[in-house]
């Protein structure tokens, strides 16, 4: 198993809360046992999520203190185009609070009813927003990338003839964009490589539909490419960066990833007449075009972040963090989905908990069962997420049946690691008692979120 070093040592810290087992069997019941109705006082380690949650560099901290807050023009948006341009090259770069409103802004322009959008896998959010203009998400992962066993370099690619063949079927006119999620964030953060993106753009171009990128995680995805991929070992992670943009025309981006700092995102094109369709949805609904509902010294640290999470060292770290707990988990036999992406651990909970059916949510048993053992949030992926029931009744499972632990950015350390890894193959060496269990009361919509839960 191969050791890392985290490049950082620690300046602030934060106290974790430590509780005892009855504490968080009460706490969990009183959340209805939906882990995003904890409250974080009674959670030792986070893993629900990696966006916004990471932690920042003394400089970045520093960049805030001397932030501009002019409400137009500010230093800081020069900063934070620059950079962004920097590694991307395109034209026109439209910040935003989060990704999700970047999709919005993008959607609002090339969306609309009837329209067809593929991707390898449309993030929930991104789902979301395309459907609210009632325009139809297309997912066409890879063979690989939907099966949590198969061991590939890139399980993120899009599959290239289902992308041509629907082309042909519903006609180009109708998909107005083509979309790549990078890594691939719902098949378990795995990455696309070079050639797929290549070979995405060649395809979509006989067609004259632009390629747009969902770029969250860019820098990871590049670190993979840099990796696995042949001819790029002794590239840069900006020079594989830009390469992979590249091939795009324009791009949106949740900035709380790959960004390392704590809100933030962006629209890009090298579209005129899209960019000036952004830039007015952008003033109406999120602020002034220099700073699209961010305050501008958080316009500062993300340009410091930017930089930051381009150096090699960071990303080492980093991936290797995540492939630690992965081996970790393997010498305790416990399954998951293989090999291990940018951003987590994705716990296999078909093979983790066999007894019980999809139908009775074997992530959302293990996810509670986590949180008892040791304070350890993190979540489902699975039929609570995606499934479902049709009009007949029948129960309709999701693809696969995951629990995500997703590690922040520079925040947890060796042991913390350890004691995750621990508690996780704990709770895999008593699986027989894991419990189905079954939702009491839901939203009509994404109902994850805030579903109640009890045992069945
Ligand atoms: N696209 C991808 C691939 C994402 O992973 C996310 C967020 C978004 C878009 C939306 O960005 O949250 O800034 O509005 N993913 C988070 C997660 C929430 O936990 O995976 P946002």
């Amino acid at each position: 198993m191969k050791s890392f070093l985290e490049p950082f040592k620690i300046k602030a810290v934060e106290e974790i809360p430590i509780t005892t087992r009855e504490e968080r069997e009460l706490f969990i019941k009183e959340a209805n046992y939906n882990t995003f109705s904890l409250r974080s006082e009674h959670i030792t380690i986070d893993l629900l999520t990696d966006s916004g949650t990471t932690a920042m560099s003394s400089k970045q901290w520093a960049a805030l203190m001397d932030g501009d807050e002019s409400y137009a023009g500010s230093r800081n948006w020069f900063e934070f185009e620059a950079i962004v341009k920097e590694i991307t090259g395109f034209k026109h770069i439209i910040p935003t609070h989060q990704g999700r409103a970047a999709e919005r802004i993008l959607f609002a322009v090339v969306g609309g009813e009837g329209k067809i959008i593929p991707n390898n896998t449309h993030f929930d959010t991104t789902r979301g927003n395309l459907e609210y203009t009632k325009a139809i998400a297309v997912d066409l992962p890879s063979k690989d990338g939907a099966d949590p066993a198969v061991i590939a370099d890139f399980k993120g690619n899009i599959d290239l003839e289902k992308l041509e063949k629907l082309i042909i079927e519903k006609g180009a006119e109708n998909i107005p964009i083509g979309m790549l999620t990078i890594t691939n964030n719902s098949g378990g953060g795995q990455p696309v490589s070079m050639e797929n993106i290549r070979e995405t753009k060649r395809i979509l171009s006989k067609y004259n539909i632009p390629l747009y990128i969902d770029c969250c995680r860019f820098a990871e995805n590049a670190y993979f490419i840099k990796k696995r991929e042949k001819g790029y070992e002794n590239k840069t992670i900006k020079e594989i960066a830009r390469e992979m943009f590249s091939y795009a025309d324009g791009a949106t981006m949740s900035a709380k990833k790959d960004g390392l700092s704590n809100s933030g995102g962006f629209v890009a094109t090298n579209n005129d007449e899209v960019a000036e369709q952004a830039k007015t949805v952008l003033i109406v609904t999120e602020g002034f075009i220099t700073y699209g509902g961010l305050t501008r010294r958080d316009l500062a640290a993300l340009a410091q972040g930017f930089r930051e999470v381009l150096n090699e060292n960071y990303l080492e770290y980093r991936i290797g963090q995540v492939k630690y707990l992965g081996d970790l988990l393997t010498q305790g036999g416990v399954p998951y989905l293989e090999p291990t992406g940018g951003h987590g651990v994705y716990l296999d909970a078909k093979r983790f908990a066999p007894h019980i059916d999809p139908e009775f949510f074997p992530g959302q048993s293990i996810a509670v069962e986590i949180y008892k053992e040791g304070g350890i949030r993190c979540c489902e992926i699975g039929s609570v997420m995606f499934g479902g029931y049709d009009d007949n009744g029948n129960f309709r499972p999701a693809a696969m049946e995951l629990v995500r632990m997703a590690i922040p950015r520079r925040v947890y350390t060796k042991s913390h690691i350890e004691y995750i890894a621990d508690s996780i193959i704990n709770v895999y060496n008593r699986r027989d008692e894991l419990k189905p269990m079954k939702i009491t009361w839901q939203a009509p919509f994404l109902r994850h979120f805030t579903a109640k839960f009890d045992y069945k």
